[in-house]
Order: C-alpha cells, then structure tokens, then sequence
C-alpha cells in the first residue's frame, strides 16, 4: 500500500469513506460526519475479487478518479457533482493502530493511502471538528495504475455485470442500491447521478428477470390446463412435493429481490 499526499497535521485519525464505509462503519469510531471532497469522480470502475466478487468472476465497487484525469476519458455518464459526498469518521485515538490494521486487511485489492481535504456539511456542531474549516481525512482510492481499475464502462453492460456478481461480502447489488440508499440520506445535494442511473438499471433488470421467471410459470400453468395430464396417487403426491420447492424458491428469490 503506497502513501500518498501530505499527511495530516493534527494529530487525530479521520478516515473518509465514499463507497461502503458510508453505510458500513470502521470499528472503534466516536464521530461520524457528513460532508465532501473535491477533485474527484465517483465510479463504479474497481474490480472487487475479494468483496462483492471473486478472483475468478470479480464485481464491481466505486473508486475515486481525479477529476483531471477522468475529464480526458470519454465516459458515458460525462457529467459528475462537483461534490464527492461521504462520511468522515473520528477513530478514537487509542484504536487508531487497530483500525490502520484492520483496513489495511478490508481495503487492499487495488486501494492504496491518500489524504484529501474533507469539508463538513453545514449545520454541524463545531465542537465536533478538529478545526474550523476543511480538515484532512485518509482515504482508500483505486488508482488508474492499480490492477484492479476497470475504467469507462458501458452503463447497461456495467448494470448487467453488477447484478449478477457476488462475492464474500454479498451480492454486488446490493452494494450499488445500500450505496444509493446512503447518499441519499446524507444531505439534500448528495446524489450522485452515476450510482442513480446504475441503481435505475439495476432495478429494471431485476424487474426483466422476475417477469421472465414468472412468465415461464405462467405458460407451464397455461400448458398443463390445456393438456391435463393423468397421473397417478404417488406422482400427484412428487409432484405436489416440487411445486412446494419451487414455489419457495421463487419466494426466497423475491425477498432477495426486495430487499437489494
Ligand atoms: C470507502 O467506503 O470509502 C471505501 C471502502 C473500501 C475501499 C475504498 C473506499
């Protein structure tokens, strides 16, 4: 893990997080505040083989691309806030060696240490802050150089590859959709129009893949009305017997679908 950037002056430990930090904190922190950075685009372009993929078929998580660099490339989504909201969060300082270690283990994959001017959003308690004004905040970022960058993606294809990919960390959906979830509660001007769009995708992709499964259902029951079959005891009993499996297996389906 490179370091790089100047490192903070004071002396507390402020971590920024802009992908699942946000809804999933770091252990052993006391202050948790909402805010942004500058500079950077938000996008789904870091291959995840440890988190919401795997080596062999890896997901896709969010990464921070200086802005400079991102506007050279022709990205389908050619527009991004000029606010990357997030969340910054206070280690207390008896635990800062245990946490650096603890992310070290969650966040390698392509991350490497950067530090970066956090603005908090307005309205919050001053006596919170380290300082007045913006403070410098680590955060993990997924540079072009690292192996795992993806780079400009084709929204659908993007969509697609995130809905059906799943790592040790859960499905990759639900990454995206909890994501959009977080923004959205953050401030009133934290959306992100990238992870909207992908969650929009994903979202009718899921609806495409129900009325398929569900249509299927449909012909079988129209089929087997039209040409009932003669069965006997024993195969109405088996077929009873699959039905029930295949009719909870559907549901289970569904509740994975409402709750991503
Ligand atoms: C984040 O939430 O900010 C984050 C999480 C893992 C790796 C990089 C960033």
């Amino acid at each position: 893990m490179s370091l790089q950037g100047p490192a903070p002056k004071t002396d507390e430990f402020w971590l920024f997080g802009y992908g699942s930090l946000i809804w999933k904190p770091p252990p052993h922190f006391d202050r948790r505040i909402p805010g942004w950075v500058t500079g950077y685009v938000r996008r789904f372009w870091q291959a995840s083989q440890d988190h919401r993929g795997t080596p062999e078929a890896p997901g896709r998580v969010v990464t921070l691309i200086e802005r400079s660099y991102w506007e050279k490339l022709a990205d389908h989504h050619d527009s991004a806030p000029d606010k990357v909201w997030g969340v910054a969060y206070r280690i207390i300082p008896e635990y800062v060696a245990k946490v650096k270690e603890y992310l070290d283990i969650r966040e390698i994959n392509g991350y490497t240490i950067h530090y970066t001017p956090f603005h908090p959003a307005t309205g919050i308690d001053p006596a919170l802050l380290p300082q007045h004004g913006p403070f410098l905040t680590l955060v993990y970022i997924g540079t072009p150089d690292n192996e795992q960058f993806v780079g400009p993606q084709d929204p659908q294809k993007l969509a697609e590859h995130i809905y059906r990919s799943e790592g040790p960390s859960g499905l990759n959906r639900d990454y995206l959709l909890e994501l959009e979830k977080a923004l959205n509660v953050l401030s009133p001007e934290s959306g992100d129009e990238h992870v909207t769009d992908l969650a929009n995708r994903v979202r009718a992709i899921a609806a495409r893949e129900r009325k398929r499964e569900t249509g299927i259902q449909t012909d079988n029951a129209i089929l087997s009305s039209q040409f009932p079959v003669v069965v006997s005891p024993e195969q109405a009993q088996q077929r009873h017997h699959h039905d029930f499996r295949r009719g909870s297996s559907i549901d289970e389906q569904e509740e994975t679908e409402k709750t991503s």
